[in-house]
């Protein structure tokens, strides 16, 4: 089961120990930006012995589809130690993520790497069928490169994105997905 903080009540300690799980996870692709984009939300943590084994993060983030906007839990630094792999632990803190996804937000979301795509699939993370693009300060841009990697998750009962028209995300430093 995955502990819950705010970025707010991570210690120095835990940013920095969360931050080396990632760098370890991602082979060293995990750029400062990526970083950014982690935080002021939650992290959802498993730790083993004391030491975190597994992190994901879910930031608040506006989406305009259709004719409005839409209020997006965004799911970032999914990670599992190397060695840890494999055991469920990616399961539990992405079952944390949903829960507040599913309790807090319009849409949830998220950019599937390689590694991951399987499993959100396996998830029922849908993925998004339509055009991606951010709205950029010189406006709205297509993001083509981001069209086949970015899933949606809705509640059940909750609004139904259609997810073969134009999904734009806000504007961020770094990949905008
Ligand atoms: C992706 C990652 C987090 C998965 O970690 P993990 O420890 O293997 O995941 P889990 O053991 O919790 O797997 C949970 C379930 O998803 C499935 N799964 C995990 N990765 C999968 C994959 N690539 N393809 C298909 N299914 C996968 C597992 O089989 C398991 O299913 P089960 O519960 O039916 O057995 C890990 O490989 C990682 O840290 N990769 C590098 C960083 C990265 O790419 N993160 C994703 C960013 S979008």
């Amino acid at each position: 089961m995955a502990r819950t903080l705010l970025t707010a009540d991570l210690t120095a300690a835990q940013r920095e120990e969360i931050r080396h799980l990632l760098d370890v996870a991602f082979l060293g692709n995990f750029s400062d930006d990526d970083w950014d984009h982690s935080l002021g939300g939650l992290h959802f943590l498993v730790e083993e012995q004391g030491t975190i084994v597994a992190h994901a993060a879910v930031v608040q983030r506006s989406f305009l589809h259709g004719d409005r906007t839409w209020r997006c839990g965004y799911v970032e630094a999914v990670a599992v130690h190397p060695d840890r792999r494999g055991q469920g632990f990616a399961a539990d803190v992405m079952d944390a993520a949903e829960d507040i996804i599913d309790r807090s937000y319009d849409v949830g979301a998220l950019s599937a790497s390689a590694a991951g795509r399987g499993l959100y699939v396996a998830r029922g993370w849908l993925p998004w069928l339509g055009r991606t693009a951010v709205l950029a300060p010189a406006g709205l841009t297509s993001t083509p490169e981001d069209d086949g990697s970015t899933f949606v998750r809705f509640l059940a009962d909750g609004p139904h994105l259609d997810r073969a028209g134009t999904l734009a995300c806000d504007f961020r430093n770094g990949d905008v997905w």
